[in-house]
């Protein structure tokens, strides 16, 4: 492998590399987005099929990417390139990392903006703005944000300022640090938050809504947004994963560690319903109310808590640090990509890639308020982003990758590269990818093309 395509650098511990991949797995997309989906979706059966998807479909592709970045140790566009000048892979799949990368960059531009809320509701922690609100206010409260553009794009900035500067720098240094930090506190405050919402909130009918298996809820639909919603939250398909598998010591168990960056995962995101739902009941707050959901919940636990103030802005600081750890890996792939490519500087890549999401965040800021029309299908901007991501992009990326893998690179090479220490798990790792995820993968996203 020529000298420019090397990564420097490996994780000085195997721990580093969970830390960072949780850090990219865990963030608004388990705290924000996994409660007003569940909400949306009936609960229970919603959360034991998104269970199904997470172990046969997001953790046999999360342990794919992984595998890839290892075992090339390089970045996807320089890895599919080689393949297609060898002529393993035919040469149109040189498009597949550029959709990967583009994915991300349009993910990252609603999901600064969302970041953008928690460093706003933050904020209002500290001027006391959360302080004794009823449901009646919190809503009002948050409707007047949506309605004032200036601070969302004041706050999208900041956001996307801090993803530039972090993602300048290396990856090992940076990100392991942070995490290492963040996520035992953010666990620990989400543990104490649960616990608090569940003795002061409607706590039976919580329980009851998460747990209670209500088939009748479930249509096609819901199945397929817990498919897509797996991969989002785990952060599979957008190459993050891969550059982070090739930092990664060789004498690691690929198994090992991508199962726990999924039962990590899964933890903050039951944790957060676990906050939200027992208050939604309590509080007569429609628990289908979509995006606005955790934001117009939140406040009140936070009223009721003594210090609540402080545990507010700890709160929302930790959450928008969760979704700075996520974004930079959003970014990760056109930056090391630039870099190992061009040579041209990290922090100069990741600016320029940089301004170009945050105008696209701009025309997302407006879709909340001054330009919130219906584009296509029904949707707005925002939505139409997302579902375009996280139901056709993403899943279509992640099938590419993981088809390279189970399809592409020969099975003895994957053999030595211990992707799990029992020949059994390898076994079952191998035959779920090729004939479970990866069909289940392409299912959602042909039915996302066809708009079912
Ligand atoms: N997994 C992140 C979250 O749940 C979002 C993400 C998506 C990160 C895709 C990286 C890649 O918030």
């Amino acid at each position: 492998m020529p000298e420019s395509r090397c990564l420097q650098g490996i994780w000085s511990s195997p721990w580093i590399f969970i830390f960072a991949a949780a850090g990219s797995a865990i963030g608004l997309g388990n705290i924000w987005k996994f409660p007003y989906m569940l909400g949306e979706h009936g609960g229970g059966a919603f959360l034991l099929i998104y269970c199904l998807c997470l172990v046969v479909v997001g953790l046999p592709m999360l342990m794919a990417e992984v595998a890839l970045g290892r075992t090339v140790r390089s970045n996807p566009v320089d890895t599919v390139n080689d393949l297609a000048e060898r002529r393993v892979v035919s040469k149109y799949w040189v498009v597949v990392p550029y959709v990967a990368g583009l994915t991300g960059l349009l993910i990252l531009s609603f999901y600064s903006v969302i970041a953008g809320w928690a460093f706003a509701y933050s904020r209002r922690a500290v001027t006391g703005t959360l302080e004794q609100l009823n449901t009646v206010q919190s809503e009002a409260l948050f409707q007047s944000f949506l309605n004032s553009p200036v601070e969302m794009l004041l706050w999208h900035s900041v956001f996307m300022g801090l993803v530039v500067i972090v993602v300048g720098q290396s990856v090992t240094r940076g990100l392991s640090n942070v995490v290492r930090i963040l996520l035992p506190t953010l666990i620990f405050v989400l543990l104490l938050l649960a616990a608090y919402a569940l003795v002061v909130g409607a706590s039976a009918d919580a329980i009851g809504f998460m747990f209670r298996l209500d088939w009748e809820q479930v249509t096609f639909d819901v199945a397929l947004s817990a498919i897509g919603h797996a991969l989002f939250s785990l952060g599979v398909g957008l190459g993050a994963m891969f550059s982070y598998g090739a930092y990664m010591s060789k004498r690691m168990s690929i198994a090992k560690a991508c199962t726990i960056v999924v039962g990590l995962d899964l933890l903050v995101s039951i944790l957060a319903a676990l906050i939200i739902f027992p208050l939604t009941f309590e509080f007569g707050i429609s628990a289908d109310s979509g995006p606005s959901l955790p934001f117009v919940t939140l406040p009140i636990i936070f009223d009721l808590l003594p210090a609540g103030q402080a545990i507010g802005l700890v709160f929302f600081a930790l959450l928008a640090l969760a979704a700075l750890t996520s974004a930079i890996s959003m970014m990760e792939l056109f930056v090391s990509w630039m870099h190992e490519r061009f040579y041209i500087g990290r922090l100069k890549s990741a600016f320029l890639i940089g301004i170009g999401v945050w105008f696209c965040g701009i025309a997302i800021v407006l879709s909340f308020n001054h330009w919130d029309t219906k584009l296509l299908f029904d949707l707005n901007l925002f939505e139409l982003v997302d579902n375009l991501t996280s139901l056709i992009l993403l899943p279509m990326a992640a099938v590419a990758l993981s088809v390279l893998v189970a399809w592409v690179i020969p099975e003895p090479m994957l053999k030595n590269e211990m992707i799990a220490k029992n020949p059994k798990h390898f076994r079952w790792w191998y035959t779920t990818l090729k004939y479970v995820s990866i069909p289940a993968a392409v299912l959602i996203t042909v039915a996302g093309w066809i708009g079912v």
